[in-house]
């Protein structure tokens, strides 16, 4: 396989406040890189900043949105920008949508800009959203997709994500900007927030609360979830490969599983005591929502580049998760 030289110089790693941009900071920084985080802490927090710096290394810390921290920055003093600065999670898109929009397009455009005047390499994180409707699984990388109206907001996340993709492939093309775009499948573990959507911190917090987990729908649709700390360094080889660039990868789990097993899951690992209540998409979400029945990714693309293949299990993640919270409630009394 061929590789990209070490470098010792900076990485940007934009978003690195979040959940999967503070443990891709702590992997980095732990591999030797320095590390410079832009983060306008909408959705992110300084505690996951802190958490990255506490398995130490250099990460050093700007707080501003992208588009803004960008023309005071040389592009010549980093070696490569990991790009995963996004507004994430359908209750904070439905509440926040041109705001949402406007942060997953434009920003995405201001660092692509800027990677493209030094050809730095460029990782984009993109999402399992961009299958849109997509009924055929698993899902591949090349295969045709179909979103709903403009009308129904739910679909402007996917296809903000999509013209992310369509603008780093077509910097590809015409400068020969060397991008790496990995579409995420439910990423899970310890510093993801519930405060947006996202069902397993729910789903913990309310089991560890003895308060019932909220299913949605009938709960047998599915999904295939994939701890952060499997997702992250397949981040760091994908990129450190010459022939990924310009190139669409599927990253996470391919094992479905039903939301109604994950919440009784979540129940038995923490011993909880919480019911399931099962609460329909219209009292969720609104009128008209739309969800899919199943979302699996086919990794055959990231197996035979990089041999990917999760290892960390459900129990694992949940127990994770569940310390994490009573650490934070700790220090937040303390
Ligand atoms: N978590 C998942 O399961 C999942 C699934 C698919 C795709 N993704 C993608 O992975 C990336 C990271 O997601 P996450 O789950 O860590 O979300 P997150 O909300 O925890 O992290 C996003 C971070 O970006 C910051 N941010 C947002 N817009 C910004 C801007 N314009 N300028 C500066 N900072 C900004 C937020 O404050 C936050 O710290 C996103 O691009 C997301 O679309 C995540």
């Amino acid at each position: 396989m061929m590789t990209v030289p070490p470098s010792s110089r900076r990485v940007l790693v934009t978003g690195g406040a979040g959940f999967i941009g503070s443990h891709l900071c702590e992997y980095l920084a732990s591999s030797g890189h320095s590390v410079t985080v832009i983060d306008d802490l909408s959705t992110g927090s300084l505690a996951n900043v802190k958490a990255a710096r506490q398995a130490g290394g250099d990460i050093e810390f700007i707080h501003q949105r992208v588009s803004a921290a960008i023309p005071g920055l040389k592009p010549e003093s980093f070696s490569a920008i990991y790009h995963l600065a996004a507004a994430v999670g359908v209750r904070l898109v439905l509440e926040r949508t041109s705001e949402a929009i406007e942060r997953n397009v434009l920003d995405t455009a201001a660092i692509l800009r800027f990677a493209r005047g030094a050809s730095l390499p460029v990782f984009i994180a993109s999402s399992s959203e961009v299958y849109g409707k997509g009924t055929k699984t698993p899902f591949s990388e090349d295969m045709d997709v179909a979103y709903g109206p403009t009308t129904a907001l739910r679909w402007s996340y996917a296809c903000s994500k999509a013209i992310d993709e369509y603008l780093a492939l077509a910097h590809h093309r015409e400068s020969g900007l060397p991008c790496v775009i990995t579409r995420f499948f439910n990423t899970i573990g310890p510093r993801q927030t519930g405060r947006y959507g996202m069902v397993l911190p729910r789903f913990v917090r309310a089991a560890l609360a003895g308060t019932p987990l909220e299913v949605h729908g009938d709960g047998q649709q599915s999904r295939c979830f994939c701890d952060v700390r499997d997702v992250v360094p397949a981040i760091a080889l994908l990129m450190d490969r010459c022939a990924s660039r310009g190139e669409v990868f599927n990253l996470g789990s391919d094992r479905p599983m039903s939301i109604m097993e994950l919440a009784h899951t979540v129940i038995r690992e923490l011993g909880s005591q919480s019911e399931v209540r099962l609460v329909p998409y219209s009292e969720a979400f609104g009128a008209g929502f739309e969800d899919l029945r199943v979302r699996q990714p086919d990794l055959t693309k990231a197996r035979a580049a990089i041999g990917f293949n999760p290892t960390i299990s459900m129990a694992t993640s949940i127990a994770s998760i569940a310390s994490h919270f009573a650490t934070a409630s700790k220090e937040a009394v303390g």
